[in-house]
């Protein structure tokens, strides 16, 4: 799990423009009570019963029984209708053109108190669909949910390893998207090589803890310098290109 805040300390949220319709499918949530503290689990694999997908599910078990009074929810890209953005800027004004399932998904984000994403590293990226979501979430932008009191996020990162280019480019691009809504990362999860093709858990995941809680824009700068740093570090290209 992400940053635990107490129940009831609701942050203020962005919402993005409404639109009719807005009512996507296969959406796991347990029974939200209205004040309750919000969990958003996303799944970023375009697999239903990959990796990630595995460890979504026992993510969102984890919370039930954890925190019985909490609400949270799993959305999956890959049950989930979502275009890719087009850029068409209609965001700037009000509503977004495109009528799927990210109107529902919009309006998740921006009921959550926290966000939780479970996504696959596809070389070093995040999966096309998933891009798809993250470039949807371009609303925010205008909403200026980035100015407004920050949100945790935490990121896991699925992958079968043996790839020596890393996942930085993942961490950059969910990190850019989700702060334009409202949310920091505070931390990264390597699960990398770590869960089986049948989605046992054979290993305890590298834990990266990049800020407690709310972030500045200091706090922000030290997450750009830790990627910029830290990562280019630990997947030195060089280095393990000689043996791949
Ligand atoms: C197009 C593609 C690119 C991939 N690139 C990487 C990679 O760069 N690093 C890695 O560790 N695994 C890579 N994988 C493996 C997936 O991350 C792995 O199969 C993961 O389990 C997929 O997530 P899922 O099981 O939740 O669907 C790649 C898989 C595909 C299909």
């Amino acid at each position: 799990m992400g940053n635990q805040k107490s129940k009831g300390q609701k942050t203020k949220q962005a919402m993005p423009p409404k639109r009719k319709n807005a009512q996507a499918s296969n959406m796991k949530a347990s029974v939200p009570e209205e004040e309750a503290y919000n969990r958003l689990i996303i799944v970023g694999s375009s697999r239903v019963n990959g990796r990630s997908a595995s460890l979504a599910q026992q993510l969102f078990d984890t919370c039930l029984e954890e925190y019985p009074d909490d609400a949270v929810t799993i959305a999956s890209v890959a049950s989930l209708d979502i275009d890719p953005c087009i850029g068409c800027s209609a965001c700037e004004n009000g509503d977004c053109v495109i009528d799927d399932d990210m109107a529902s998904v919009l309006d998740l984000i921006a009921a959550a108190d926290e966000i939780i994403v479970v996504s696959p590293v596809y070389f070093a990226g995040p999966p096309a669909q998933f891009k798809a979501l993250l470039d949807r979430l371009q609303p925010f932008f205008f909403t200026d949910a980035r100015h407004q009191e920050t949100r945790p996020l935490t990121l896991h990162i699925i992958g079968e390893g043996h790839d020596p280019f890393g996942y930085d480019p993942l961490v950059t691009c969910v990190s850019s998207a989700f702060y334009c809504a409202g949310f920091v990362l505070d931390q990264i999860l390597d699960w990398v090589g770590k869960i089986d093709a049948s989605g046992e858990i054979i290993d305890d995941p590298d834990i990266f803890v990049l800020s407690e809680g709310d972030a500045d824009e200091d706090e922000q700068d030290g997450l750009e310098e830790f990627i910029d740093e830290d990562f280019d570090g630990l997947h030195d290209v060089d280095e393990e290109l000689k043996e791949f």
